[in-house]
């Protein structure tokens, strides 16, 4: 570098030096002369720019005498000459920036004096760049929002560098760390280069809130130097995503009967964007049925689904809620998710026994098996606690059979019946689940037996003996025959008859009996002469279908008024 400028500088030297002369003393002022040096900025102090002496045709030996020296006002500081060789060297560290503006060639004008004659020189000195600044950038950071759903193409201008080197020593090219959205672009202004940040690849929060990248500025010296500026791009939210529930759909059971408040079930749905756009806000789809909204609650912000109601397993064991999570960005988006709530059945139920039908009287020779009602057994719980055990009291002749129908079960006679023992029953039927604990519920059905003509009637004593005295009065009652039925009503309706049969007397022209009572009457007086005694037999018939019959033989003993009875009984035994 130094070298070059310094053999660059000699060899255009040479060509003025000539043609400055001639000029100069054409015109015939005092002798003096024009030179131009060429010297690179910060070369050490001491460094000789050229020989002065020589190249102005002084004679060396004199100058000492002549008092050469630098005559220059403030640029005086730079250079000095060697009295002794003529040189022109420089006096401190040159900085071509600090003298000259702009990238244009850094001329100093030095006038070089000596007496005896008194000569006046003009000699120039050009202050060649050397790249010794790399390019900076006004800040050390440049931030960036941008929103990410900013269009791809979008173009950010970033800072320039500044390099106030001159020429291909000042910033030559921008280069941008490789990334997957942003590219480069640069745009030649009028003296410099604008780099630009240009979008190429969509921005997504949700993936990356921020990006880091540096753009390095290069200058053209050889090596070249650089500067660097970090470039920081936050990436802004939009409602670009909408609320999401962790599930579509939720299962959730629940038992019925619970208290109301209870907390049921907790929804979280989640939003990844940011602030307003990911606040949720939970509320009941439109096509709810209008009694879900009676039973549940749902908290709009927490998503906390409560009970307000009683929950009644038997009313509707499942409800089905949409729910919708809405967010609060412009315009706000919505996720949906449908919540099955079952409801858990407990033992809240006895079982129900219907009657369905019931015969109230029951003949008493009903053949066993025979069906005297018929009932159904439900229970509106579910699972074991519908599931029912069905008991009859053990002391009855009665038992319970199921039928062909579920839940259908039949009450029949379990023996035969007699009603002269017992004519009412009240059987008791009894239902229990099998819950826990278990519920039970029983119904009473009252039984009456009816009467079926199976006794006959009953005569107290068989045979019957009478004695009556002889000269009754005829046609008084003599006596009675009774007897009883166990059966009732008609088949216990008694009428009596007299029939002769083991008779040999025509005992009906003399006997008369009332059929109702059973009172016997004499049509005639006896006379114990002509009759002692004599049989007949009174037949006792029940009124039923077909009727019963039984019989009792009277013996009639007549007694002498005057004589012993017993004579006579010894005579008949
Ligand atoms: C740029 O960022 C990197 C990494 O954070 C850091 O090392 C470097 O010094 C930064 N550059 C500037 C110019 O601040
Ligand atoms: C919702 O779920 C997310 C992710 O599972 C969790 O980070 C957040 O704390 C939950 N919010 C609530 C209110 O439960
Ligand atoms: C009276 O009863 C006996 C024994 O039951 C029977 O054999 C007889 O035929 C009955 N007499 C009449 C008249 O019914």
């Amino acid at each position: 570098m130094k070298m070059l400028s310094h053999t660059y500088g000699r060899g255009w030297k040479r060509g003025v030096l000539l043609l400055r002369i001639c000029l100069l003393f054409s015109i015939g002022k005092p002798a003096f002369a024009q030179i131009r040096y060429g010297v690179p900025e910060e070369v050490r102090e001491g460094t000789t720019v050229g020989n002065v002496a020589k190249d102005l045709g002084l004679e060396v030996a004199l100058l000492s005498d002549r008092r050469f020296r630098v005559v220059s006002g403030s640029n005086q500081a730079l250079f000095e000459v060697n009295r002794d060789t003529g040189d022109l060297f420089v006096r401190q560290k040159i900085d071509r920036e600090e003298l000259c503006q702009g990238s244009g060639a850094c001329i100093i004008d030095l006038k070089i004096l000596v007496e005896n004659p008194l000569e006046m020189h003009y000699v120039i000195v050009e202050i060649a760049d050397v790249n010794d600044h790399s390019p900076s950038f006004p800040e050390k950071e440049q931030e960036f929002e941008i929103f990410e759903q900013t269009s791809t193409g979008s173009r950010f201008q970033l800072h320039s560098a500044r390099d106030p080197d001159a020429g291909s020593n000042s910033v030559r090219n921008y280069m941008l760390t490789p990334n997957d959205h942003f590219e480069l672009d640069i745009r030649q202004g009028d003296d410099d280069k604008i780099p630009i940040l240009v979008l190429k690849k969509a921005l997504d929060r949700e993936k990356r809130v921020s990006h880091s990248l540096s753009i390095t500025a290069f200058d053209g010296g050889k090596p070249p130097r650089s500067g660097e500026l970090n470039i920081s791009i936050i990436v802004l939210d939009s409602n670009d995503n909408p609320p999401k529930f962790s599930q579509e759909i939720y299962e959730i059971e629940v038992q019925e009967n619970i208290p109301f408040g209870t907390l049921i079930y907790k929804l979280n749905a989640t939003d990844p964007d940011e602030g307003i756009n990911s606040e949720i806000e939970y509320t009941f789809g439109k096509t709810l049925k209008k009694n879900a909204y009676e039973i549940f609650e749902l908290d709009k912000t927490t998503g906390e689904i409560k009970v307000k109601r009683v929950l009644n397993y038997e009313e509707n064991n499942v409800y089905k809620l949409d729910i919708e999570a809405t967010d609060k960005g412009t315009p706000p988006l919505k996720g949906v998710c449908r919540v099955n709530i079952k409801i858990k059945d407990i033992n809240d139920n006895p079982p129900e026994i219907e009657i369905t039908s019931v015969s109230d009287t029951v003949p008493e020779d009903s053949k066993p098996g025979t069906v005297i009602s018929l009932l159904s057994v439900t229970d509106k719980d579910s699972g074991l606690n519908g599931k029912i055990i069905l008991r009859v009291t053990s002391d009855v002749p009665f038992e319970l059979k199921t039928s062909y129908k579920e839940n259908v079960y039949s009450v029949v006679t379990k023996s035969v019946l007699d009603r002269e023992q017992k004519s009412e029953y009240q059987i008791v039927i009894s239902a229990t689940d099998c819950g826990v604990p278990p519920l039970s519920n029983s119904k009473v059905i009252n039984i009456r037996i009816c009467d079926v003509n199976d006794n006959s009637p009953d005569f107290f004593q068989n045979p019957f003996f009478f004695y009556l005295s002889e000269n009754n009065v005829a046609g008084m009652s003599i006596f009675s025959v009774s007897a009883t039925d166990k059966d009732e009503n008609k088949n216990a309706a008694i009428s009596y008859r007299i029939v002769k049969e083991g008779s040999k007397k025509d005992v009906l022209s003399f006997l008369h009996v009332n059929t109702d009572t059973g009172e016997i009457s004499a049509l005639k007086s006896f006379d114990f002469e002509s009759l002692k005694t004599f049989q007949f037999q009174v037949v006792a018939t029940d009124s039923g279908t077909p009727p019963l019959s039984s019989n009792v033989t009277v013996y009639v003993f007549i007694l002498d008024q005057n004589d012993n009875a017993p004579v006579i009984l010894e005579e008949l035994c």
